[in-house]
């Protein structure tokens, strides 16, 4: 059985994420953390999920060390970290269509939200993992942080602050391969989903192509399902096509 940590789980793709956990049969457990909102996060019990899955909450803020140090020594020996925190917008600011609308706090945000909670995760979480038989360390990134795929420019900081963080996984599944070997470290893209961070961008998503957070959070799990047959060090899509660094 897997043991799963799940940073963001109060979020669209992240509450999704415990739900499809819950329902697959192979998780015992799944210690879940919320930053600002425990009361979605109520829903998140056994009984709501219909499974024997056991789902505790806790309240974390992923971007502080010492609060990452004290959960990761509160959550204990895991298969699977999964982070799914993130920030695009906030009510007083959104994406920059232009450098002339960046901002200095927006940007501080974006890393201190997209790039540095993995470092501290990274940092914490290697004695949790290294008793696991196939455990994956792995964080929801975006496509628009791969450097090769940028096609249409704007939206510094959060391109900016995905890009960091991808190199922050590659780099940390080369120090994986000396000294644990078998954590698997991945970048996940989940697609144009349903949730209050795509909200003000789901104008132009072509028919078809905005995924519920279901939807998204079942492609996801099954390729976490799958990481432990390929190599680490990879940013895949929800249907598991590499994408360029
Ligand atoms: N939705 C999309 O279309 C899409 C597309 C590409 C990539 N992504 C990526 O997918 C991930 C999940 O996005 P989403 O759409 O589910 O966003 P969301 O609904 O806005 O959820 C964001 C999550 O991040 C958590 N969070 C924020 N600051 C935190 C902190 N300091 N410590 C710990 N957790 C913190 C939030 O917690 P609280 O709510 O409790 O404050 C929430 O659980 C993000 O990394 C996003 O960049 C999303």
């Amino acid at each position: 059985m897997t043991t799963v940590a799940l940073i963001g789980g109060s979020g669209g793709i992240g509450h999704a994420m415990v739900g499809a956990l819950s329902n697959m049969g192979s998780i015992s457990a799944i210690h879940a953390s919320y930053f600002n909102s425990p009361a979605s996060s109520s829903l998140g019990n056994i009984s709501s999920f219909g499974s024997n899955t056991s789902v505790s909450w806790s309240q974390l803020d992923a971007s502080n060390d010492a609060a990452v140090s004290a959960w990761m020594k509160h959550v204990g020996q895991i298969d699977w970290l999964i982070n799914c925190a993130g920030f695009l917008h906030d009510p007083s600011k959104g994406p920059e269509k232009s450098i002339s609308q960046f901002d200095t706090e927006h940007f501080n945000r974006s890393m201190q939200i997209n790039t540095l909670p993995t470092l501290l995760l990274a940092k914490h979480a290697h004695r949790n993992l290294k008793q696991s038989n196939d455990p994956v360390f792995a964080t929801v990134s975006a496509r628009v942080g791969s450097i090769s795929d940028n096609q249409l420019g704007g939206w510094y900081s959060y391109r900016a602050s995905k890009a960091a963080l991808n190199m922050a996984l590659k780099t940390l599944s080369i120090e994986y391969q000396r000294i644990a070997p078998s954590i698997k470290v991945l970048a996940l893209h989940p697609g144009t989903t349903d949730t209050a961070l795509s909200k003000p961008f789901q104008n132009n998503v072509p028919a078809g192509k905005l995924f519920s957070p279901e939807k998204t959070a079942s492609l996801l799990v099954a390729q976490l399902s799958d990481a432990k047959h390929h190599h680490s060090g990879r940013f895949i899509a929800f249907d598991g096509r590499e994408i360029p660094w």
